[in-house]
């Protein structure tokens, strides 16, 4: 069955971007694409993307404009976004809704939940949420945009270090 995964990197004390949206404090880290829980891997396995605006706004701001991934994506918002050149998909739709129609887009594939965390609660509220897998960056920000604000139980699958980063793979308990 095809999983819907939320594959980030953190902090160690649970946020995945500053207060203003900076991802600083994990661009500077090293880590291995082919190590464990590595992008080379996931992203191969992966056939649909869902993300909230900032996260996609911030990806706009940050790839000059380049729209790397070939999988379809959909962006949530209430707004009109800029496009890209690539398959992605405004929607305001009910997440379930859009959790089938990613499912039908994937053929067969795993689901990315990109970002941010309370769009990946969203799928846990809805249980659509399978896996959780995050590389923790080896430093604290105070403050930012949460991990995940939800209360989960989660059952731990696998430990590993990738270069900088403690990786772990959790499966969500429903
Ligand atoms: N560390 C990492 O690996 C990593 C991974 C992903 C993201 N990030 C960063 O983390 C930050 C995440 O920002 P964020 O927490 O604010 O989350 P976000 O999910 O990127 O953006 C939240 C916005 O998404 C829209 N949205 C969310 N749910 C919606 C729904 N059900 N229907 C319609 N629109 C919905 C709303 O935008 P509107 O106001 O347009 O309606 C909401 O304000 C970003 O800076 C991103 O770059 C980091």
């Amino acid at each position: 069955m095809p999983r819907t995964i939320y594959y980030t990197a953190t902090t160690l004390d649970g946020y995945i971007a500053t207060v203003d949206h900076s991802l600083d404090w994990l661009l500077s880290r090293h880590n291995e694409d082919d190590g464990p829980a590595g992008y080379t891997d996931f992203i191969s396995n992966i056939g649909a993307l869902a993300m909230g605006a900032h996260t996609y706004e911030w990806i706009l701001a940050h790839e000059q404009g380049a729209w790397t991934y070939t999988q379809p994506t959909w962006v949530f918002t209430h707004r009109e976004l800029p496009r890209v050149d690539g398959d992605v998909r405004l929607t305001a739709a009910d997440v379930a809704q859009v959790h089938a129609e990613m499912t039908a887009a994937a053929a067969g594939k795993d689901l990315w939940v990109v970002g941010g965390g309370d769009l990946a609660g969203q799928f846990a509220d809805r249980g659509l949420l399978d896996e959780l897998v995050v590389s923790i960056a080896p430093v604290t920000l105070g403050a930012g945009a949460p991990l995940l604000p939800r209360r989960l139980e989660l059952a731990l699958t696998e430990v590993a270090r990738n270069g900088e980063f403690a990786v772990a793979r959790y499966d969500v308990v429903r």
